[in-house]
């Protein structure tokens, strides 16, 4: 049978159905959520997740650290590779470039979760000044202070990228070895304030991430001797 219906108003009617359907799927799973069977789900988002633990956002805070920490590493890695010029047979350095920012800004955003969920724990409390002043934590002063100053250092790096046009090269490079001392400070800090450095596999992720950066920097000054003294070379010829 030829309705004669308009796209639009076909369009129209879907539209319609849609949210009337959403809206009955709705007011169903409330109505369940209200029995007995409702119950079910919410006891096994519970069970996996320990919300109704007073350790819950303590479990965040520490999953965030380390999160960060990868994320830190790799933006590190990545960086003294970029400027090893390690990458530039594969990639345009204009796009691995913007992918080690890209992975600072995404360490940043871990760091925040990791910080900003201590100030709701009550497993391990935290308040503003004692998150913001380092070495003022309730809990492992200096080894939480550490972190607070690997904070800011990754901040102030970071926030060089943006504003390396009016602060020259030099300045930019100057500061972004700063890098380096805030890597080695959030590794310090993970592995003495961390609950989970007590496990084996936490301890090898710290330690084989360390030797990678240690690794790349000595690449980088061996290329960067090499490359100058070919330059004093040319340059006496
Ligand atoms: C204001 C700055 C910071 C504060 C107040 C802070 C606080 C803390 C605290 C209290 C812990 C112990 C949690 C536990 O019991 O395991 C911890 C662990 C940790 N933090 Fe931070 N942190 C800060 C910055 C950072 C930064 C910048 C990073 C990395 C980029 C980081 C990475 C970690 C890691 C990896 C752990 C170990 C997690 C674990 O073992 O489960 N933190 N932090």
């Amino acid at each position: 049978m030829e309705l004669g219906l308009s796209d639009r108003a076909w369009r129209f009617l879907l539209a319609a159905l849609t949210v009337l359907s959403l809206m009955v799927a709705g007011a169903v799973g409330i109505m369940l959520a209200a029995t007995p069977l409702g119950a079910l789900p919410a006891q096994a988002v519970d069970g996996l997740f320990a919300l109704s633990s007073p350790q819950a956002l303590w479990y965040v805070t520490r999953a965030a650290g380390l999160m960060a920490y990868f994320l830190l590493w790799l933006s590190t890695a990545w960086g003294i590779a970029v400027s090893s010029k390690l990458f530039d047979p594969l990639q345009p350095r204009a796009w691995t470039y913007e992918l080690h920012q890209f992975l600072s800004l995404l360490a940043i955003g871990f760091i925040v979760l990791h910080v900003v969920v201590l100030l709701g724990d009550h497993y391990l409390p935290f308040s503003l000044a004692e998150i913001l002043v380092p070495f003022a934590a309730p809990y492992r002063p200096l080894w939480v202070g550490l972190g607070v100053i690997g904070l800011y250092l990754t901040l102030l790096v970071t926030i060089t990228f943006y504003i390396r046009r009016w602060i020259g090269a030099r300045a930019f490079r100057a500061i972004h070895y700063f890098s380096f001392i805030a890597y080695l400070m959030v590794t310090v800090h993970g592995w003495f304030a961390g609950t989970d450095s007590a496990l084996g596999t936490t301890q090898w992720l710290y330690l084989g991430s360390a030797l990678v950066i240690v690794f790349l920097t000595v690449y980088r000054v061996v290329m960067a001797r090499a490359q100058l003294s070919t330059a004093t070379a040319v340059g006496a010829r």
